[in-house]
């Protein structure tokens, strides 16, 4: 594998789950994979969950790893081209990713939406100069538009804990006082039409996510409605995705004290199937989820953490196995 960016990236679902578990049963048999090999991590923006289990998969597999925080040490990087450079500037993309790419093996990048541009942003312009001229294999940490190993690891964890063969996952937006990108409800949208589930999304009007994302899937306005039976509960915030409001791209649409009745409490989970809830986490609680909720023993957002270890392993594993 030399990139991972979407679902399709990781082939078979089912031969992706099968060495998901395989990983949870020894995940130190395959040390030999990556002695002597570098993973380089670099964050243009915040992580725990991400930077942690990365750095462990990577350990896990015996690499050596690099993590560098772009705006914490490093010079501020320009990635525009044409740009004069005589700001605060000093080093530009276009010469400091090969530099990089010299100094490991395979690259990992987080890198958000900037939200100055939809156009910018959907057209990956920072993570495809990454995959252009870096010369190794790129995965994807969240960048502006997806967060492949966070739907993965949800994945793993919607396979563990299900109870039906072909659960209802109803993915809820939820409100939030920040405009949030809109990475892992769209991987997250990715990863559940590819896989066997009855998958269904909510948000109030105006967040409709890009087609390129969520297909065909059923989208239902009414919350209460569309948690009706559910087997799982997915909630996230997200901004504007500009696809019915173009000129909204990236804005919070409505003042958030006048939607706290989408905060996920026990009054929607009431209606569902004994749902689990989960979130990628960071969660700002009371406004995403009630404390009872996330503190329930339905609630699997730890589990759900944890196997992002499970998921960055499986990706590094396959880039290292085609190195
Ligand atoms: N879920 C997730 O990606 O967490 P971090 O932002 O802490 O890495």
């Amino acid at each position: 594998m030399k990139l991972f960016q979407h679902v399709s990236d990781i082939g078979d679902l089912r031969t992706a789950l099968a060495e998901a578990q395989e990983v949870k049963r020894d995940r130190y048999q395959w040390q030999h994979l990556g002695r002597n090999k570098t993973a380089l991590l670099i964050f243009f923006n915040n992580s725990l969950r991400t930077r942690l289990s990365t750095q462990k998969a990577a350990m896990n597999l015996g690499m050596n790893v690099i993590v560098l925080d772009v705006n914490q040490g490093a010079w501020k990087l320009e990635t525009e081209r044409g740009v004069i450079m005589d700001g605060d500037k000093s080093e530009h993309l276009l010469e400091a990713i090969p530099v990089m790419g010299s100094y490991c093996d395979i690259i990992g990048v987080r890198s958000f939406a900037r939200f100055e541009s939809r156009k910018d942003d959907y057209e990956e312009k920072i993570l495809n100069q990454f995959i252009r001229y870096s010369g190794r294999p790129v995965f994807f940490m969240e960048s502006a538009t997806v967060h492949p190993l966070q739907a993965f690891a949800d994945l793993i964890t919607i396979e563990e804990h299900k109870q039906t063969a072909r659960p209802k996952v109803v993915m809820t937006w939820a409100p939030h006082p920040r405009a949030l990108p809109q990475a892992v409800p769209n991987s997250f949208a990715e990863w559940m039409l590819a896989a066997d589930v009855d998958f269904v999304i909510t948000h109030p009007e105006g967040y409709e996510l890009d087609p390129q994302f969520i297909g065909h899937a059923r989208v239902e306005y009414d919350q209460m409605k569309a948690f009706e039976g559910a087997d799982f509960v997915y909630a996230k915030n997200w901004s504007c995705p500009g696809v019915t409001r173009p000129n909204d791209y990236g804005k919070v649409l409505h003042d958030y004290h006048t939607m706290m009745d989408w905060c996920v409490s026990s009054r929607q989970m009431a209606v569902t199937n004994n749902a689990a809830f989960l979130h990628c986490l960071p969660v700002r609680r009371n406004m995403i989820v009630t404390d009872d909720v996330i503190e329930s023993p339905r609630s699997l957002v730890i589990p759900e953490a944890a196997n992002r270890e499970i998921s960055a392993q499986v990706v590094l594993k396959r880039m290292l196995e085609s190195l």
